[in-house]
C-alpha cells in the first residue's frame, strides 16, 4: 500500500456569537484535515490541532517525504518526518503536522487490515467512554453568570455527568461563576475548571484555594505551560488536582513535565502530541510516573475518533474492580462541521460515547461537506 498523494482540507465557519477563553476570542471555527491516498485506492484521514494554515504549509513540506512510502510503515515514517524537521521542530506546528499525518496512516492501516485502530494498538480496555462537556466559554456581549448557568444546566439535562468551564477572567468573577455553576448543576455532576494559563502563580493559588469548596475535579492550565516549576508549586500550595499537557508535545515534552512532577493529570492531545504513534508512548510515560492520563480533544469527528481510539487503550491505573475510566473531552461549542463531515456522527447518550467499531478510525467522511465548509 504505497502512498501516492497527500491532500489538506481546511474547514471554516464564521461564528454568529463570538466566545472567549482567558486569552483569545474565537470569531470562527477553523480546523484542518489531512487526507492520504494510496495506490490500492484506500484513503486515510487525520486532523492537525492548531492554526490550520500553518499545518497546511508544514504538511505540504512533509509530503515529498511521504510519496512512494509503504503506508503501513508508520513508525519509520514518524521517525523520518521528526528527524528531518528536528532542528527547527521538536514541538509546536511540526508536531501537530506529524500528528495529522500519523492519524491518517493509522486510519489507512486499519482499513487495510479491516480492523478498528484500537485493535491494531493492542486492544481496548473499554469501548464505552464517559464523556464530559467542554464549554463555559465567556460569550461576548452576554451576562457571564446568567449565560453560564443556562449553558451548564443544559449539559446536565442532556445527560452529561461531568462538565468543564473556562475561567481566567479575574478572581472575583471566576469564583462567582464557579459557585453559580455548582449551585445550578447540583452536587452529583463533576465540575472541572480550565484557566487556559490566564493566571500567574499567586493568583492561580488563590483561585484554587477559593474554588476548592465547590468540589472541583481538576484545575487545568492554571499558569503558562512553559513554567513547569509553577505547576509543581500549584500542586503543593492549593488543594485541587492540577491538570495540563495539551501544549506539551512529543514524548520528550511530556516527559519533561512528568519528571518535574508538574501535574496530577496529564492531558496529551492525539492531534498535537505526535499522533497515535506518540500517544501510545505517552501511556508508558504516564504509567512510569503513575500520573493519571486524561487526553485533550478539540476538533472535528476525525480528531474525536482518534481520541476515542486512544481512550480505549489507556490501561486502568490503578487496576481495580471499579477502575476509573478517563473522561472524554466533548467540545460543546458551536461548530456546524464537527459532525456534518461524517456519515454517523459521534454522539453521547447519558454521558457515554461508544468507540467507533469500523475499520481504521471507524468514521466515513462526506466529501460534499468538506466542500460546503471550505473557506471562501
Ligand atoms: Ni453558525
Ligand atoms: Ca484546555
Amino acid at each position: 500500500m504505497i502512498i501516492t498523494a497527500v491532500h489538506t482540507h481546511i474547514l471554516h465557519h464564521d461564528l454568529e456569537q463570538p466566545f472567549q477563553s482567558a486569552f483569545s476570542t474565537f470569531y470562527n471555527r477553523r480546523h484542518m484535515l489531512v487526507e492520504i491516498v494510496c495506490d490500492n485506492g484506500l484513503v486515510g484521514w487525520g486532523e492537525c490541532r492548531g492554526p490550520a494554515d500553518i499545518n497546511v504549509a508544514i504538511v505540504k513540506m512533509m509530503t515529498p517525504l511521504l510519496i512512494g512510502k509503504q503506508a503501513l510503515d508508520i513508525e519509520p515514517i514518524w521517525n523520518d518526518l521528526y528527524s528531518q524537521f528536528r532542528d527547527q521542530g521538536q514541538r509546536g506546528a511540526t508536531l501537530t503536522a506529524i500528528s495529522g499525518i500519523d492519524v491518517a496512516l493509522w486510519d489507512l492501516s486499519g482499513k487495510y487490515y479491516d480492523k478498528p485502530i484500537y485493535q491494531l494498538l493492542g486492544g481496548a480496555y473499554r469501548k464505552e467512554i464517559p464523556a464530559y462537556a467542554t464549554g463555559g466559554f465567556r460569550m461576548v456581549g452576554k451576562d457571564r453568570i446568567e449565560s453560564l448557568v443556562a449553558e451548564t444546566s443544559g449539559y446536565v439535562a442532556q445527560g452529561f455527568k461531568a462538565l468543564k468551564i473556562k475561567i481566567g477572567f479575574g478572581i472575583e468573577l471566576d469564583i462567582a461563576a464557579i459557585a453559580a455553576v455548582r449551585q445550578a448543576i447540583g452536587p452529583k455532576t463533576s465540575l472541572m475548571i480550565d484557566a487556559n494559563h490566564g493566571y500567574d502563580l499567586s493568583d492561580a493559588i488563590k483561585v484554587g484555594q477559593l474554588a476548592a469548596q465547590y468540589d472541583i475535579d481538576w484545575f487545568e492550565e492554571p499558569v503558562i505551560p512553559e513554567a513547569l516549576n509553577c505547576y509543581r508549586e500549584m500542586r503543593n500550595r492549593q488543594p485541587i488536582p492540577v491538570a495540563g499537557g495539551e501544549t506539551w508535545h512529543s514524548r520528550w515534552g511530556i516527559n519533561e513535565a512528568l519528571k518535574q512532577q508538574s501535574v496530577d493529570i496529564i492531558q496529551p492531545d492525539v492531534c498535537g502530541v505526535g499522533g497515535l504513534t506518540e500517544a501510545r508512548k505517552i501511556i508508558t510515560l504516564a504509567e512510569i510516573h503513575h500520573v493519571r492520563l486524561v487526553p485533550h480533544v478539540w476538533g472535528t469527528n476525525i480528531a474525536m475518533a482518534a481520541g476515542l481510539h486512544f481512550h480505549a487503550i489507556i490501561p486502568p491505573a490503578p487496576n481495580a474492580h471499579e477502575a476509573r475510566s478517563p473522561h472524554f473531552e466533548f467540545d460543546q461549542t458551536h461548530n456546524p462541521f464537527r459532525n456534518a463531515i461524517v456519515e454517523e456522527p459521534i454522539q453521547q447518550h447519558q454521558g457515554i460515547i461508544k468507540v467507533p467499531d469500523g475499520p481504521g478510525l471507524g468514521v466515513k467522511v462526506i466529501r460534499e461537506q468538506l466542500a460546503e465548509f471550505a473557506p471562501q
